[in-house]
């Protein structure tokens, strides 16, 4: 049975102003920069004047894509900038060339006049006009931003604090081997670059969210600057399961804050990426790294559904935080739900607004098979409405869309179309994105 119909616009909760589709700015030019000097100095003034030392610039620069990113100027002067970087990131089935957008910067004198609204469409319209990736991502420093513009919270991490007391581990042999000790090694991350991005490419595929890293982005990742340490010790690496000669199957990369408390070592323990390919290094590399001498508190970021939670006996001690990561939006419904994979077989009508790009707003038909799915405008009557928000959202299976419905952002239009929906955009593990943009 259908439900009453109801309008299109009774599910964008996008606040939309007059109309997002169209430039409202005026006296100013658009272009790509020559290179990542023409940004630096609006962006170090966006995020609070700190100079970029000389090492981070270079990498940042090398990272760079001049000609894929935008800058607005005015009389000779950089008012406001975009960089859009090519991603190859792991979604639900595959992966799948997302456009990474990140420093997203204006002038403070510039603000508040549509800069920034204006560098996100012209952005957008960009890569649909030629015919580029089908998805965008962008990590944002307010969560409050970028929902206008279609982006949807895609990927959570949990911040874990695990006290001393709590070093129990609930795991039983053969996950846990205590004779001989685990095998987990410490050394200089420059040392082990290598066995590093081949422990990442393999995890890359087992969960949605992880942009494979070049050699410049893995430099970037492994980059240790005294100046952004933050009081701690230099970056170390842990790596495990590199016995008789074996490759390493897991690798952390961790630092120490020194700390003392009435007079007793208790150093905190600040985990910056974990990844193991197999159960043993990943218990092994947990319980070297709360076993550190000196160790107080381990701090770690992880996926919502990472198994320290069912490592630990005491999994109420990490105390859990959950936070947003990635936010996502399709650039092109179509092509962009054809690149995924799906968990189950639907064939759905949904109706989809958007606020700035247009050729998405209508009727879509999406066929899922197990594992793939194509998708085709249609006259058919909706099965459910929602946004690219939503959409963005799903994207990589990890919100589920029953929770959006719940909370009014996606409509039901045919009965059980929901709860089949959400079982074909759900990915289990949950994704996770490591990388910052
Ligand atoms: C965030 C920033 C880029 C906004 O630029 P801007 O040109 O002033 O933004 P616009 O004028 O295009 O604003 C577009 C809309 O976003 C809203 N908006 C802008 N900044 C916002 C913020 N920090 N939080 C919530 N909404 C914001 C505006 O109110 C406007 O709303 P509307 O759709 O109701 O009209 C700018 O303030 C800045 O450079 N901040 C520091 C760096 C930063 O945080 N960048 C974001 C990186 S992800």
């Amino acid at each position: 049975m259908r439900h009453a119909p109801r309008t299109l616009s009774h599910v964008c909760e996008v606040p939309l102003p007059v109309d997002q589709t169209r430039s409202r700015v005026d006296g100013y030019d658009f272009r790509a920069p020559d290179s990542w000097d023409q940004f630096a100095d609006v962006v170090a003034l966006a995020y609070g004047g700190y100079e970029a030392v000389p090492e981070y610039r270079k990498i940042i620069g090398d990272i760079f894509e001049p000609k894929r990113s935008l800058l607005a100027h005015r009389a000779g002067e950089t008012c406001a900038t975009l960089a859009l970087y090519s991603l190859d990131m792991s979604v639900p089935g595959g992966r799948q060339p997302i456009a990474g957008i990140g420093y997203v910067t204006v002038d403070p004198t510039h603000r508040r006049r549509g800069l920034m609204r204006d560098l996100i469409r012209r952005t957008l319209t960009g890569l649909h006009d030629r015919g580029e990736e089908a998805v965008a991502a962008l990590h944002t420093t307010e969560p409050a931003i970028y929902g206008r513009f279609g982006f949807g919270s895609a990927t959570r991490a949990v911040r874990i604090r695990i006290p001393r007391s709590s070093r129990e581990l609930s795991t039983r042999p053969p996950a846990a081997p205590t004779d001989p000790p685990p095998s987990v090694r410490v050394l200089d991350p420059a040392r082990c670059g290598a066995e590093i991005t081949r422990i990442y490419e393999h995890a890359i595929d087992r969960r949605p969210g992880m942009p494979r890293r070049d050699g410049t982005w893995m430099r970037r990742a492994l980059l240790d600057l005294p100046e952004r340490r933050g009081g701690a010790g230099r970056l170390l690496c842990m790596l495990a399961g590199a016995d008789d000669g074996e490759p390493a199957t897991g690798y952390a990369l961790y630092s120490l804050t020194a700390h003392w408390e009435n007079s007793y070592p208790r150093y905190e323990v600040h985990v910056r990426e974990l990844f193991a390919n197999d159960p043993t290094a990943y218990v092994n590399l947990w319980r070297a790294l709360l076993d550190i001498d000196l160790g107080g508190t381990v701090i770690a970021d992880r996926p919502v559904d990472d198994a320290i939670l069912a490592l630990l006996d005491d999994p109420r001690s990490a105390a859990p935080v959950a936070r947003d990561q990635l936010y996502t939006r399709p650039v092109d419904v179509a092509r962009a739900l054809a690149g995924r994979g799906y968990g189950a077989e639907v064939d759905l009508v949904l109706a989809v607004a958007d606020p700035i790009c247009p050729w998405n707003v209508g009727r879509w038909r999406l066929r899922t098979g197990t594992y793939e799915g194509e998708c085709a405008r249609t006259s058919a009557p909706a099965d459910l409405a929602l946004t690219v928000r939503e959409l963005g959202a799903v994207h990589l299976g990890g919100t589920s869309l029953t929770q959006l419905a719940a909370a009014g952002r996606v409509v039901e239009h045919r009965a059980g179309a929901l709860r089949a929906a959400t079982r074909a955009f759900h990915h289990d593990p949950a994704p996770f994105c490591p990388t910052v943009f």
